[in-house]
């Protein structure tokens, strides 16, 4: 119960003389409040200390004691009882005792004192300097009527004093359910965020670079962190800053921003760089739109990457309970909102050196197979050009069926090392130009085996091991090396067997010239079914006019052979069915 006895300062005290008014001593009992239930308990309790005040039996005094009930002080306020009319507040006290219990918040308690066949009743209240008792001095003919009625001001107190706590239990519920609104909205900003994070990086690989993964994170990132304005920008070699992507509010320009970064340059270290003040500080002059400021490096282990750069707080969009909260950490940028952006910082810096290190290793992977087929081709001057139309033709084909382009670039790559084991023939029999002996035929079916043995530990390569090994199998079973059947042999061998072949037969080679189109594709028809899949045979005719644009393109000129024999005879894709794909 706040101070009402002495108007609320207790200046002047009332121990000090001046007599307390009627309200105020009223006020010793209750709490003034706007709830309707309570102006009628209160209406009911003033209605009766009015008449206790308007007694002529009862003489009412104001007493103080301290926290132990010891008593420091008293007024006596009226009275019209005669023998008591000339006591003062001392003696007063003195019979009590000079010490009462303490009483809470409107606690009655009685004094009873039979020779003076009166009563002497306390109520008690407290105000911010200790309790206070208002003591009622009366008839013992009239007490039991005052005990009702001051039992029934006791009730209006407790009424009263459950409403006020109620009332301000609701304040304080209301205030943390506002709290709560806001900081569940919070959350679950920074949780769409980090779901969107997360589906993004399960669906994500590094064939898609960090700025694409950034315009998906932008925006939610600026809602999780709350930012008017959010920046993605980079860092060069040479030190300068560029921006990429900003969403938000356009508070400050491209310029602006890169020119602040350069600003702030070495006061941004490792760890979140927030300013919730930056308009009262030493560039608020030059920036004048920025109130709030934070900056994160976007960093992996090995190099800087750039930062992100949040400007301003951003509403959430509850206005009202915003004022109502008036609450300064939710206007500012805080420990959470810093380790968020942290982690979109390190998150997309992580990225983007996956990015350049898979690269790297395509970079490389490309190499490798480059000097394989550089060196097919070395081993094998005949075939030039060869293994780079098969992978064409089969990626062709493969696009052709419906399958995937990740399966056609398989095809491609298949396509490009099909013949690598031909590095393990010898030069003898891979360059003689005349017909091989049984011997030499053997030796030449053995390619596929030592293409399997070449490339079997780059993991890498692993997937187009299949096409590498059954580039020779025919649909009949009469094929190499392991003499599969119909669709016992894999797929990739299937289209590679189509597309090898068709090279093979029509083109040209230092000792004789490719087969006419039309003979090859009457052979191809021939050999559905038997020696090539005849579906992938369709598959090939119905791309025709795709074949045709490869071997445009691909119409390199022939070198010579350095070693010739006699011109004649079967050679490495000669156009025969059972000779054109060694
Ligand atoms: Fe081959």
């Amino acid at each position: 119960m706040t101070n009402r006895v002495a108007g609320g300062d207790r200046s002047p005290s009332p121990c000090t003389g001046a007599l307390p008014s009627r309200t105020e001593l009223r006020d010793v009992t209750r709490t003034p409040t706007d709830k309707p239930q309570l102006r009628r308990a209160t209406a009911e309790q003033d209605s009766i200390v009015d008449s206790l005040m308007s007694s002529p039996f009862v003489t009412m005094w104001l007493i103080e004691t301290d926290d132990h009930g010891e008593i420091t002080g008293g007024h006596r306020w009226n009275g019209e009882l005669g023998e008591f009319e000339p006591m003062a507040v001392a003696d007063a006290l003195e019979n009590w005792g000079g010490r009462i219990r303490p009483l809470e918040n409107g606690e009655f308690d009685r004094l009873a004192d039979p020779e003076q066949k009166v009563e002497r009743l306390l109520i008690g209240g407290k105000d911010a300097h200790g309790p206070l008792h208002l003591g009622l001095i009366c008839p013992a003919c009239s007490a039991n009527l005052i005990v009702s009625l001051i039992r029934q001001v006791s009730v209006s107190s407790a009424i009263e004093r459950r409403f006020g706590t109620a009332e301000r239990q609701l304040d304080e519920l209301m205030r943390a359910n506002d709290s709560l609104v806001v900081q569940v909205t919070e959350d679950f900003e920074e949780l769409t965020f980090l779901r969107s994070i997360s589906e993004y990086l399960e669906c994500s690989d590094e064939s898609i670079g960090y700025l694409q993964m950034a315009e998906t994170m932008i925006e939610p990132l600026a809602r999780g962190v709350r930012a008017a304005q959010l920046s993605i920008v980079t860092i060069d070699a040479e030190g300068a800053y560029r921006v990429e992507l900003t969403c938000g509010c356009p508070i400050l320009s491209e310029a602006a921003t890169e020119s602040l970064l350069a600003t702030l340059g070495r006061e941004i270290g490792g760890r979140p760089y927030v300013q919730n003040h930056f308009d009262r500080g030493p560039l608020a002059a030059r920036y004048p739109n920025v109130e709030r400021l934070m900056v994160v490096k976007m960093a992996s282990t090995r190099r800087t990457l750039g930062y992100l750069v949040a400007v301003n707080r951003a509403s959430l969009g509850l206005e009202d309970i915003e004022a109502r909260l008036n609450d300064q950490s939710h206007q500012e940028f805080g420990t959470s909102e810093a380790a968020l952006l942290g982690s979109a910082g390190s998150i997309l810096a992580s990225h983007a050196h996956n990015v350049a290190l898979l690269k790297q290793k395509e970079d490389l992977l490309t190499s490798v197979i480059r000097a394989m087929v550089s060196a097919i081709e070395a081993k094998d001057q005949y075939t030039r050009g060869h293994s780079d139309r098969v992978a064409l033709f089969g990626q062709v084909l493969a696009k052709e069926l419906g399958l995937s382009d990740a399966y056609a670039e398989k095809i491609f790559l298949s396509g490009l090392l099909h013949d690598v084991g031909k590095i393990g023939v010898s030069d003898a029999t891979l360059r003689k130009p005349g017909k091989l002996t049984d011997e030499e035929y053997e030796e030449i079916k053995r390619h596929p085996d030592e293409g399997w043995a070449i490339l079997q530990d780059i993991e890498q390569l692993r997937d187009i091991l299949p096409g590498v090994l059954y580039h020779h199998e025919r649909i009949d079973g009469r094929g190499y090396p392991d003499g599969l059947r119909d669709q016992a042999i894999p797929l990739d061998g299937r289209i590679l067997a189509v597309a090898d072949a068709w090279d093979a037969m029509t083109s040209d080679r230092p000792y004789r010239r490719g087969m006419p189109p039309e003979k090859a594709e009457s052979i191809l028809r021939e050999g559905a079914g038997t020696q090539w899949d005849s579906r992938i045979v369709d598959a090939f005719f119905r791309a025709r006019g795709e074949i045709e644009r490869v071997m445009k393109e691909y119409d390199l000129p022939v070198k010579p052979p350095r070693v010739t024999g006699d011109g004649h005879g079967s050679r490495l894709g000669e156009p025969s069915p059972t000779s054109t794909q060694l």
